[in-house]
């Protein structure tokens, strides 16, 4: 799959079959999600990868609107490390490139993913801190959630013209 067709075909998938993901798949995500840009090439990321059933159905019970997580072979959450930055304030915009870069390498994989919004709803990070020991210094920022597809949703054409702005306002 070429890049344009990764970005046009991507959608959030919230439905997953039984079928595992493999490890050197997993390894393929995180090389991606580690080649991302960021603010002066800081990378202020860390990630935990989820495989334990259990754990992503605990935090699919305990925060409202997670049930993808009932089915999800894999979570893969991206921290953020403030300590990492060079330039502060930067730390959200580089994790956000990262997570899209997540979502389209795992697309172009033939999984499905959905980004699961962490940072900055404090109910969701104390979960997620809770469940996988995450330190005080570091900010549970999003939990990818993923596995084979159960479901297939068709690319949409969101062009809007009246968001687009030549040359001025
Ligand atoms: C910052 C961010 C946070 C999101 N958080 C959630 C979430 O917590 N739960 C969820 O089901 N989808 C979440 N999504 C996915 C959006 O709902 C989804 O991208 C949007 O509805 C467009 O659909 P599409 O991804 O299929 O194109 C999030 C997406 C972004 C970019």
């Amino acid at each position: 799959m070429d890049t344009l067709q990764a970005i046009f075909t991507r959608r959030s998938i919230r439905k997953y079959t039984e079928e595992p993901v493999t490890q050197d798949t997993v390894h393929l995500l995180l090389r991606a999600a580690m080649v991302a840009p960021s603010a002066a090439d800081q990378r202020p990321w860390h990630f935990v990868v989820v495989r334990n059933r259990d754990k992503l159905q605990a935090m699919g019970r305990r925060m409202e609107g997670c049930e993808m997580l009932q089915t999800a072979a894999v979570g893969l959450l991206v921290c953020g490390d403030e300590s990492l930055e060079k330039i502060k304030g930067f730390w959200v915009q580089d994790c956000s490139a990262c997570t899209l870069t997540i979502l389209l390498a795992a697309h172009a994989r033939g999984l499905g993913a959905v980004w699961v919004a962490l940072y900055p709803l404090e109910e969701r990070m104390r979960v997620v801190r809770e469940e996988l020991g995450i330190p005080d210094n570091i900010i549970p920022f999003a939990l990818v959630s993923m596995g084979h597809p159960d479901e297939h949703l068709p690319g949409e054409d969101r062009f809007d013209a009246s968001r687009v702005h030549r040359e001025h306002w």
